[in-house]
């Protein structure tokens, strides 16, 4: 099984809408390039800029010719709402209407969850989805598990974003912690790579397709952005890893697309 992993593209529209879409075709394009290709791919969240109807639009066009499942994941820039009303439906949300959702890949379950709070930037999974999660994970006790949100459930070190992280993420780690077979659980909302430990698991954040954040460890800290070069993760459990979750990270600038997505 083979899971890749991007986040954050943050797809805008009108005039500004060129680089981040681009940048997430590209991608894509680089994931048509691995032998063989990726079972599935999770894109983290923070799908688009403002959580705006006609940004969802332009994902729906960009996806519409990738011939990989692809799985969503809302963040704090999107709109729950608007996103369902884009991809309610569609394979993009495992066929269903919910933001949190299950998918069954070869030898694996992707469990995709919501973290997105309206109006903060901070994350909260809330009750009815751990219950969920719980549920979920009870349910299937053999089968490995790869837990998708926005919001890392730790902390990472810069404080800028640590003051807008998983509110309940003692919570989640309550659950988790009783499921060995949680393989990784998968973020964004970094905008880097970053791993640690996690409830007995490992948690990683994929990089932005659009924008790098700089690594600032100071307090309070700013936002900023650095010309790194992008990348994509990507998971791999199977018998050449026996049994064992691996996790690849590619770079994506320089890389892509020498094998681009046919339009
Ligand atoms: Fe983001």
């Amino acid at each position: 099984m083979l899971l890749a992993h991007l986040s954050d593209p943050h797809l805008d529209a009108g005039a500004l809408a060129a680089g981040p879409a681009q940048a997430l075709h590209t991608a894509l394009g680089r994931l048509l390039g691995l032998v063989p290709t990726p079972d599935a791919v999770v894109i983290t969240g923070d799908l688009v800029e403002h959580g705006d109807p006609a940004q969802y639009a332009i994902l729906r066009e960009l996806l519409s010719d990738v011939p990989l499942p692809v799985y969503l994941v809302a963040g704090n820039h999107d709109d729950s709402h608007a996103l369902r009303a884009t991809f309610a439906g569609s394979p993009h949300l495992a066929g269903g209407d919910s933001t949190h959702y299950a998918v069954d890949l070869p030898d694996a379950r992707l469990l995709v969850l919501d973290s997105a709070v309206p109006g903060s930037g901070a994350g909260q999974l809330g009750a009815e989805q751990l219950v969920w999660l719980q549920a979920e994970l009870a349910a299937h006790l053999s089968t490995p598990a790869l837990l998708a949100l926005h919001h890392p459930p730790t902390r990472v070190g810069v404080p800028f974003l640590d003051t807008m992280g998983l509110r309940d993420a003692d919570a989640l780690a309550h659950v988790v912690q009783r499921h060995p077979q949680v393989m990784r659980v998968l973020a964004g909302h970094v905008h880097r790579t970053t791993t640690a430990a996690f409830a007995g698991t490992v948690a990683m954040t994929a990089p932005s397709t659009w924008r790098r954040s700089a690594l600032d460890m100071s307090s309070p800290g700013r936002m900023g952005y650095l010309d790194e070069p992008a990348g994509v993760l990507l998971h791999q459990l199977d018998e050449r890893t026996g049994g064992l979750c691996l996790t690849h990270a590619l770079p994506v600038q320089g890389g892509a697309p020498l094998f681009s997505i046919p339009r």
